[in-house]
């Protein structure tokens, strides 16, 4: 994971001082982020952090946010990831990967929970590819249809 000159990535639980750094990674723009935002401002989900450096140089390069969940109709527990970030000057060098080892040992061996589930969306290559070559499968396919769009004769 590290060449001459990137230095090794190591992944924990957030600390406090983790959570404030994370708060000013997460993009604003989207629903997700702002509702990843809401949930770090509070002290909620549980929060990995990719660092990358030591001491005063240490810096944030990935994080994974995540809550654990009750899937309602089989009543199994779920581990829900909400964000998965990296940052873009530290990505394709491993660090959703074992970002995403650490909350599925958490989840899936640590405490025994049946599942791992996240959304993202169709055209995000990266993240469908990610998840495909960890053996994530689709479960479920959500269409939605915006108001005021007209009803196309193709289909
Ligand atoms: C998706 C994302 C988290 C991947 O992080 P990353 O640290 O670069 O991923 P990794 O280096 O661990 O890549 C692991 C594997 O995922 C796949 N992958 C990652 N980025 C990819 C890309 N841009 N295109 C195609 N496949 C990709 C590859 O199979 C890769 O293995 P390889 O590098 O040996 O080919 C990162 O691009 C990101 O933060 N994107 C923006 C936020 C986002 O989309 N999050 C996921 C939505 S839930």
């Amino acid at each position: 994971m590290t060449s001459m000159n990137e230095q090794p990535i190591r992944v924990r639980l957030a600390t406090e001082a983790d959570r404030s750094a994370a708060r000013a990674s997460v993009p604003t723009a989207t629903a997700r982020g702002r509702a990843s935002l809401a949930l770090l401002s509070t002290g909620q989900g549980l929060l990995w952090v990719a660092v990358e450096g030591t001491g005063e140089q240490e810096i944030l390069v990935g994080l994974l946010l995540a809550t654990a969940q009750v899937q309602p109709e089989r009543e199994e527990l779920v581990g829900y990831i909400h964000e998965l970030l990296v940052h873009p000057a530290s990505r394709r060098r491993g660090v959703a990967m074992h970002l995403l080892d650490a909350a599925e040992r958490f989840f899936l061996e640590e405490h025994a929970f049946a599942y791992v589930e996240l959304t993202t969306s169709p055209d995000n290559e990266a993240a469908l590819q990610l998840y495909r070559s960890r053996g994530y499968a689709i479960s479920s396919v959500r269409f939605s249809k915006q108001r005021g769009l007209p009803p196309t004769e193709e289909c």
